[in-house]
């Protein structure tokens, strides 16, 4: 019997065969550097266009620098808090907590550890921004109350822990949780899709086009993700009706009107690698109901791009409903790439054949990938051999414009629709792009500046879509913590941009040439590549190799390995001094927990007689084994974690079998006891391969 399901390719009832998927499966974990050559080659422009793309981007970071006060953005927030920053820590700390800590005492202990750890009052009044100074109140607030009782001259972070100590924490609580909706503020359009729609009429009105996102991901249960289900239906209709009857059939006429953005983890509760069978029934009709709904309305159905992890499952996805009959025709279905992915251009390849096939034009919302230091921690957790994104800025930039120009070469299979913040990404696609149909995208909240010198006739000409999130802030969190990541890590755009000590020509460098430059020189020191995952402990070991099984074709043949590691049937039983103690305690069956008529084999136990025999020996053995020094027994223990990581298939398919485990359970299980095995040749190389001297008069060593 077979181990799992095979998974991966959607399946079902159009009549269109979807292009299979297993040349973008090939580029998962491809070392970086092996793409970065052909990406430059698809990205290089003509030196008139670089020239073009320079003037235009340094013409648009200084009209956004000089309009951007008139924005009170996070930007500005962002650099006065630096995340380098004590308190722009903390300050993320308390965005992630606060907002979904349901209970008081947990967020007061919280503020207790964080709140007082942070020098707030250096920052009052260094920023004329008003979303600053309001941030800042909010934070001050508690310092002033405190101020207002405590003794003069202190420090406001020493008051503050003491106020915190003699349980502030409700009033600090509310001062943090107002400094946390001001923010929360800046980046939704409404909390209801009526309050959305009438905020962006006036925007609508200079040239502005919108896609409302339904706040939520993520849903645990099937109630929330009916919840998050229905209030999608009821947004489209409201921005259906907001829209007025589409009037022309053609494709471009429809990207003109708004549109919606879905995160499909907020409408399935299991909406993960390895539940293809399952989404085909559960979520691919959704899904196909929404897009139905959409195309009846004349608005425009994005999927959002999510964790790497679900890439595949998403193109499966999307393919499914693309080509479902009650869509033919219908051009308003598109999804986003990221293009931190090493599997962005290919994945355009297959987008662009599934165009072929369906003969329908497909709008791409091309982003760089807004789950990007995630992405790195789960590859460095998982113990992949590489990651799944680029790891520099800079390659994710060429990625993007080789990714561009794909797009653009085939007007018929996309209609681009470039999602950025930066000010030389919008000026290379502009120049680019001529005279072809495509549009800018910004996240509502942020870009504000830059987009107000590209929309408009009198101005660059080009329509700007703005992804507007609408919701409570029940449901912001996750969203709110990527803007925040987005908009302190000082190798983005914005962040940049708002850093007026920050040269123009730094800030517009142009990424192909200066990749090109690199690959000839070497990388420079600023921006390195990370560590390979199974480098992340430097010296003292290395990570346990872990299989990425999200992906369909690594999981379908490690489940083949296991099949055949269990051919045969396993008889068990106890081991003294390496050889196999027969008799005993009679051999009892083991069968499988999920089908108990499936047996894996016999264990037989250790006997008391057998136990002492074993002690006895240990006990002779123990003084030699002392002798042997720390560098030999580091080397057995090195061993042994090579030999199970060399078995991982036979061991993990036992796992499996005998105690019911998922995949990754097992894969945890055994990356558990390889990582423990490393650890203590590590400490046996550390500890007992020298004698330490030890602390005292007397001179001892151990
Ligand atoms: P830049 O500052 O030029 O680029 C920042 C980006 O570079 C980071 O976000 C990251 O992707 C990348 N990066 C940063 N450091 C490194 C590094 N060390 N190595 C490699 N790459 C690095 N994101 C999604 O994931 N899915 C979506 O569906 C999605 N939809 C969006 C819709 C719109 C309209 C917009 C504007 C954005 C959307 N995003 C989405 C978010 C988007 O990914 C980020 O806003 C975008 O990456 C920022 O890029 P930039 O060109 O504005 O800024
Ligand atoms: C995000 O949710 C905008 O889809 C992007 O971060």
């Amino acid at each position: 019997m077979a181990l799992a399901a095979k998974g991966g390719q959607a399946r079902g009832g159009s009549a269109i065969a979807l292009p299979p998927r297993d040349e973008i499966a090939s580029y998962h974990l491809v070392e970086e550097m092996r793409l970065v050559g052909g990406l430059i080659e698809r990205a290089i422009y003509t030196e008139d266009e670089r020239r073009r793309t320079a003037d235009l981007a340094r013409r648009l970071v200084h009209s956004a620098r000089a309009g951007r006060h008139k924005y009170s953005g996070i930007d500005a927030f962002m650099l006065e808090y630096g995340l380098t920053s004590e308190e722009g820590v903390i300050l993320m700390c308390l965005a992630e907590a606060l907002l979904r800590i349901p209970d008081t005492e947990t967020a007061d202990a919280l503020i207790a550890e964080k709140v007082g750890s942070g020098q707030w009052s250096k920052h009052v009044g260094a920023s004329e921004s008003l979303f600053v100074n309001a941030s800042t109140w909010g934070l001050m607030l508690t310092g002033h109350i405190v101020k207002l009782k405590e003794t003069k001259g202190a420090s406001i972070g020493n008051i503050l822990k003491r106020l915190v100590v003699r349980s502030g924490e409700p009033v600090i609580r509310q001062a943090m949780r107002q400094a946390m909706r001001v923010m929360g503020d800046q980046f939704v359009l409404g909390t209801t899709i009526k309050d959305a729609l009438k905020r962006a009429a006036p925007l609508e009105a200079q040239g502005y086009r919108f896609s409302y996102d339904m706040l939520g991901e993520g849903a645990k249960t099937a109630a929330d993700a009916k919840r998050y289900y229905e209030r999608y239906m009821t947004a489209l209709e409201a921005v259906g009706k907001a829209a007025g009857k589409l009037t022309s059939a053609h494709p471009d006429a429809l990207m003109e009107r708004p549109s919606l953005s879905v995160k499909l983890s907020a409408i399935h509760p299991r909406y993960e690698p390895g539940k293809e069978a399952r989404l085909d029934v559960e979520l691919v009709p959704l899904v196909i109901e929404l897009a139905k709904a959409a195309r009846a309305r004349g608005v425009g159905l994005t999927l959002d791009a999510e964790e790497q992890d679900r890439l595949d499952p998403s193109l499966g996805l999307f393919g499914r409903v693309f080509t479902d009959p009650a869509l033919d025709g219908w051009a308003g279905f598109g999804l986003a790439v990221q293009a931190y992915g090493k599997r962005a251009i290919p994945t355009l390849r297959w987008l662009r054949r599934l165009s072929e096939r369906s003969g329908k034009r497909i709008p791409v919302r091309l982003v760089k990938g807004a789950y990007w230091d995630s992405e790195v921690k789960w590859a460095q957790e998982r113990g992949w051999q590489d990651y799944p994104v680029f790891t520099r800025k800079l390659h994710t930039d060429v990625s993007y414009l080789a990714c561009m120009r794909l797009m653009l070469s085939d007007a018929q299979a996309f209609y681009p629709q470039f999602a950025t913040h930066n000010a030389h990404t919008v000026a290379a696609a502009y120049t680019a792009g001529g005279n072809a149909p495509f549009e800018f995208q910004r996240l509502h909240g942020m870009g504000e500046a830059l987009y107000e010198d590209v929309v408009g006739p009198s101005k660059l000409g080009r329509a700007c879509r703005i992804y507007a999130p609408v919701g409570g802030h029940e449901d912001l969190l996750a969203y709110l913590v990527r803007r925040l990541l987005e908009n302190g890590a000082n190798t983005s755009f914005v962040n940049r941009i708002a850093d007026e000590e920050a040269p123009v020509a730094d800030i517009i460098r142009d990424p192909v040439e200066a990749a090109d430059l690199e690959r000839e020189k070497g990388i420079a020191a600023g921006d390195p590549l990370q560590p390979s995952p199974l480098a992340i402990y430097g010296e003292t070991r290395r990570n346990s190799l872990g299989l990425p099984l999200s992906e369909p074709d690594v999981r379908a043949k490690f489940a083949d390995e296991m099949t055949k590691a269990l051919e045969g049937s396993f008889a068990v039983g106890p081991l003294v001094d390496g050889k196999a103690i027969t008799g005993g305690t009679e051999a009892a069956l083991v069968s499988c927990p999920h089908d108990r008529r499936e047996r894996i084999g016999t264990v037989r136990t250790a006997d008391a007689a057998t136990i002492d025999v074993a002690i006895a020996s240990a006990t002779a053995a123990a003084h030699g084994w002392d002798r042997v020094g720390g560098e030999a027994r580091a080397a057995i223990l090195d061993k042994a974690a090579d030999l199970y990581e060399r078995d991982r298939a036979r061991l993990m398919a036992v796992i499996v079998r005998e105690a019911g485990k998922t995949f990754e359970n097992a894969q945890g299980d055994l990356r558990e006891a390889v990582d423990f095995l490393r650890y203590y040749a590590n400490e046996a190389r550390r500890l007992f391969t020298a004698p330490t001297v030890l602390h005292g008069p007397t001179g001892e060593t151990n």
